[in-house]
């Protein structure tokens, strides 16, 4: 599924432009990976599995871009991409209603308003997908996300114990969310 290219005004004054990654941004993607990785314990990718090549991450691309069901939102600033989100609808017809997404951006850009601005859009094509209810993982600690996901009207449904290992050999909770759409 393609996102139609959207420019957002941010709370600093900064513009930054919303859009589908086409195949030529393989390389910006794959940094932009490893920056999140390296800079958050908090998402599933350590940094030393970051290790896609071109063809991975030009498939990766094609596979959202071609999808009826997938979508992904990249955050340029200038050739930079500083943040990204994804959104998977079920495919069984039994399931069809449900949509899950995932969200992450560089330090550089957090508080800006943009994770607000990446749920919104999501929102409305999980909506125009016809699914009805929103759904959710984030690593117990992570209370950017916690707070971003309430404020979007996200609410916790149950959790995973120990559903996360750090490498210090400490766990964490999976929680999951969901909002009604
Ligand atoms: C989680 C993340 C996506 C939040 O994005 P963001 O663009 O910074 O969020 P927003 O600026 O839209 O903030 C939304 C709300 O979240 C809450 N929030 C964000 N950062 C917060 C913080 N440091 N302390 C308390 N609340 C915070 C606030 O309620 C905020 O609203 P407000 O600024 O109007 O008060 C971002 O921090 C991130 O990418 N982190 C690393 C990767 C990650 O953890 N991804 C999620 C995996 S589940």
């Amino acid at each position: 599924m393609i996102y139609k290219e959207k420019k957002v005004l941010l709370r600093n004054g900064k513009t930054v432009v919303l859009k589908s990654p086409s195949e030529d941004d393989w390389k910006a993607m794959t940094d932009y990976i490893r920056c999140v990785a390296s800079e958050t314990p908090y998402i599933l990718r350590a940094p030393e599995e970051c290790n896609d090549t071109e063809e991975s991450e030009k498939a990766f691309i094609r596979r959202y871009n071609e999808s009826e069901l997938e979508c992904m939102i990249a955050v340029f600033d200038g050739e930079t991409v500083v943040g990204n989100c994804n959104l998977n609808v079920k495919n069984r017809k039994k399931v069809r209603h449900r949509a899950e997404l995932g969200i992450g951006l560089c330090k550089s850009h957090y508080r800006l308003g943009i994770g607000t601005t990446l749920i919104t859009e999501l929102s409305i094509i999980a909506r125009n997908e016809g699914c009805t209810q929103f759904e959710l993982q984030y690593v117990d600690g992570n209370y950017r996300a916690k707070g971003l996901y309430e404020k979007c009207g996200f609410v916790e449904v149950g959790r995973m114990p120990n559903g996360v290992r750090f490498d210090d050999g400490t766990y964490a909770d999976d929680v999951n969310m969901r909002k009604i759409l």
